[in-house]
């Protein structure tokens, strides 16, 4: 049919007849929001490079986790900012550490929100690489049983699920391995099996004061430039007995969420990383753009590309936003 008699204006005419055709809806239940744990009592710090973002000690963890509950969000992912650094990450598996106690906290007094742990090194060791390094070099299988450490220590403390970012091969089978042993194998792993070594991910770095200290991560992270290695990564991991599978960053990687959400048949999650966030915070702060309707624009593309899950430090601003 063409133009006179087909006309797409009609159903665009008014709110209820767009209502009623949208294809894409975000859901609260889409939403992951992810927490910087720190050390300390009733510290609520401003992260510089993320507007609206904080550092939060156990006590306000669980307040912001109470709070995303009470909007209906699911799942919070938590990052910690270590006390100590060593080159072996001791802080990233020490059963005291903050990660650790931020679980605990949060599984105690709101045990219905679910708890994801972000597992890494890379906040933990003193290069404040992803893995251990030996003479320069990031060296994956020295890595793997440190990493799988960590895992561990998150599920001892409470985690109902892990999501290790550091992109060492073979980790998802480590972790997998090592939590079934200890009787965790109803434990989730969704894996950054897609993490591409990006400039998106400055403003984080300062948050979890994680940025390399020699280097680049471009040896463990993915180029950029590249697509069919993206379902190479997503089928080992699915092999290796990931639940789910993330995609990282988003904003620019919208082509490999579609893609993968064609070709392989478990849920994916979408990161909005840090960048992607403070950019538009740094907008509205110049006055330029209005951020909130960005960010809802945004998480929409982001779900239209196949994404069925989205971290985003939004999340709880957005819940109560479709909740209005
Ligand atoms: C840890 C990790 C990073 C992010 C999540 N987990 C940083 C990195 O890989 O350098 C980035 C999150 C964000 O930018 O919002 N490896």
């Amino acid at each position: 049919m063409l133009f006179p008699d087909a006309r797409g204006r009609r159903l665009r005419a008014n709110a209820n007849f767009r209502r009623m055709i949208r294809e894409t809806k975000i859901s609260v239940d889409d939403l992951i929001m992810p927490l910087f744990a720190i050390d300390g009592t009733s510290v609520k710090k401003p992260i510089a490079s993320m507007p609206g973002q904080f550092h939060l000690s156990c006590d306000n963890i669980v307040k912001t986790a109470q709070e995303a509950k009470d909007a209906g969000v699911p799942a919070i992912i938590l990052f910690g900012v270590a006390d100590k650094k060593d080159p072996l990450a001791t802080r990233a598996y020490a059963s005291d550490a903050i990660v650790q106690r931020a679980v605990a906290a949060v599984k105690e007094k709101v045990p219905d929100i679910t708890v994801i742990t972000d597992v890494c090194l890379c906040a933990y060791t003193d290069h404040g690489h992803c893995g251990v390094v030996d003479k320069g070099i990031i060296d994956n299988d020295a890595s793997l049983d440190l990493i799988a450490k960590t895992a561990l220590s998150h599920v001892q403390a409470g985690a109902d699920m892990v999501a290790p970012s550091d992109m060492m091969d073979g980790r998802v089978g480590e972790i997998r391995q090592t939590l079934d042993e200890e009787n965790f194998s109803h434990i989730p792993i969704m894996s950054y099996a897609v993490k591409y070594s990006s400039a998106f991910y400055g403003p984080f770095r300062e948050a979890a004061d994680s940025a390399p200290q020699f280097g680049d991560r471009k040896t463990y992270q993915m180029d950029p430039a590249n697509s069919l290695e993206a379902i190479r990564e997503a089928t080992m991991d699915i092999e290796e007995g990931a639940d789910i599978i993330m995609v990282k960053p988003a904003l620019s990687y919208l082509d490999i969420i579609y893609r993968l959400k064609e070709e392989i048949d478990l849920p994916i999650a979408a990161y909005n990383v840090s960048g992607e966030y403070s950019i538009m915070k740094a907008g509205e702060m110049m006055g330029w753009v209005d951020a909130k309707a960005m960010i809802m624009e945004t998480l929409l593309s982001i779900k239209r590309a196949g994404a069925d899950i989205i971290l985003t430090y939004s999340a709880i601003d957005v819940a109560r936003e479709l909740n209005r």
